[in-house]
């Protein structure tokens, strides 16, 4: 087989309704805009090689990390059957990955299988704060038979690090059982500062961990051991993963357009963004792709949404990135962008195949509401509703693409995945902002720490206090 895999497990991207030739001049795009958006990619395409070759866009690098795939799974195969449960304490790209690889690969009731359904542990990916989730979560399962997988690239997030602090306690101090047993943890190597305090902590208590390349950023780093990790504990074949990315990885090396789906996409967004269609929906038709929805829009929103451009001009750009999920949003948002404003595309993803076909029963046949469906699949349902919805967006002139997946299995899925990725890092190029940082987020991690008491903080923390009190004129109790 060549790098690409065989053409039939290849995900295709149709774009024809989002040219103006199919869904009208008015909302589409034109052959004329689209070579115009030609040019520039090609040239941008230059720049992303180019910074792949000085080692800027080191996610383009994870498909081929021979040497941690050999290690996770060795680590996968020597500690899956040692646990019943994994957990996954991280926040936004050190959960996210995490958990859309394992919704779209794991049995849709993974954690509800026996252990000799699943022969790995079951795995839960905590992402938030929440006391009440917290603790229940400690209560229902037993830390004595866990392992907790601590993700967190700079070491310091406020989040992950009280995750962290709450389980080192129940382990070592309630518990009494060492830290290297039940913790491994997932971070960038110690940087100059030294002040990656997790890399410290992995030193000092002698813990297992994986590295997150210095060059990955954490929304980037699904293909890491960031995501890699809590799947190969969990079975899923994380080779066949990276074989999906290095094989789109292979069909977009070329920078034109029309034979690269990310740039492809990109471009189109780009082109339709600035007429004003600044919502981006994605809507997976399969429940199991939820997730990748969820961590695309973190991945489309914290590295578009920008303030300053790259030669530092105010630009305030960014589309907004909308999950919705095929039916269900039918009986939810789908009103809103049928007949509500013209600021929306939608990027449907639609299965090929289905792994389960399920038909319904032909009793009833005799009443017209449900005679109509006896002896159908739910198969054919679920891509008769799609179908229904992408041609009633078209025929309104409502932009709309699909990314079609031969199956869902762990080839597409790398495809997918990586796709994204490079579609993200085209669309930054496009808007000329830079997709691999975050200083929105900045301002208020300071404040938090200021509020929590961490040290140096003094200043903010007095401003945070002096703050003009909100007034009780506005609240209604
Ligand atoms: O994409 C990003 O950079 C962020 O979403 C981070 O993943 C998130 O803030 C967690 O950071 P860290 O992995 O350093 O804990």
């Amino acid at each position: 087989m060549s790098e690409k895999g065989r053409i039939s497990d290849w995900i295709r991207y149709d774009y024809n309704h989002m040219m103006a030739s199919v869904i009208g001049a008015e909302h589409g795009v034109t052959d004329e805009e689209l070579a115009v958006m030609s040019g520039v990619v090609s040239s941008y395409h230059k720049e992303i090689e180019a910074e792949r070759g000085a080692g800027r866009m080191g996610f383009m690098d994870l498909p081929y990390q021979t040497e941690t795939v050999v290690r996770i799974e060795e680590y996968a195969e020597a500690n899956a059957r040692r646990y019943e449960n994994f957990v996954v304490l991280g926040i936004g790209g050190s959960a996210l990955g995490a958990t859309a690889v394992h919704t779209a690969l794991n049995h849709p009731f993974y954690n509800l299988l026996s252990r000799d359904e699943r022969r790995a542990p079951r795995l839960f990916v905590v992402d938030n704060v929440d006391p009440v989730v917290f603790a229940k979560l400690l209560e229902t399962i037993d830390p004595a038979k866990t392992l907790f997988n601590v993700i967190t690239k700079s070491g310091k997030t406020a989040e992950t690090v009280s995750q962290f602090l709450v389980v080192y306690d129940v382990i070592v101090r309630r518990l009494g059982l060492p830290a290297a047993e039940h913790i491994v943890a997932t971070t960038e190597v110690q940087n100059d500062a030294g002040d990656n305090d997790l890399r410290t902590i992995v030193d000092r208590e002698g813990l297992a961990s994986f590295e997150v390349p210095t060059n990955v950023g954490g929304r980037f780093s699904v293909l890491s051991a960031v995501g890699l990790l809590p799947a190969a504990m969990t079975g899923i074949d994380v080779r066949r993963l990276l074989d999906g990315a290095a094989c789109m990885d292979d069909r977009t090396r070329a920078g034109d357009l029309a034979n690269n789906a990310a740039y492809a996409a990109a471009a189109l967004q780009r082109v339709l963004d600035a007429r004003g269609m600044s919502i981006s929906v994605m809507m997976p038709y399969a429940s199991q792709l939820r997730d990748v929805a969820d961590w695309f829009r973190q991945l489309w929103a914290e590295s578009l949404g920008k303030k300053s451009g790259i030669d530092g001009e105010i630009v305030h750009a960014g589309p907004t990135p909308v999950r919705a999920l095929g039916v269900t949003d039918q009986h939810s948002q789908l009103q809103l962008y049928v007949e509500g404003p013209f600021d929306k595309i939608v990027t449907f993803i639609a299965l090929d195949e289905f792994d389960e076909a399920v038909v319904m029963s032909p009793a009833f046949e005799e009443l017209k509401h449900v005679g109509y469906l006896g002896g159908r699949t739910m198969n054919e349902l679920i891509e008769a509703e799609r179908l229904a919805t992408q041609t009633v967006l078209a025929d309104l002139g409502r932009p709309n693409a699909t990314l079609w997946l031969p199956r869902l299995d762990a080839f597409s899925l790398g495809q997918l995945l990586y796709m994204l990725e490079l579609q993200t890092a085209m669309a930054g190029k496009l808007l000329r902002v830079d997709p691999f940082n975050q200083p929105g987020v900045q301002e208020g991690k300071e404040r938090t720490f200021a509020l929590m008491g961490m040290e140096g903080h003094d200043a903010l923390k007095k401003k945070m206090k002096n703050r003009k009190r909100p007034s009780a004129r506005y609240v209604i109790a």
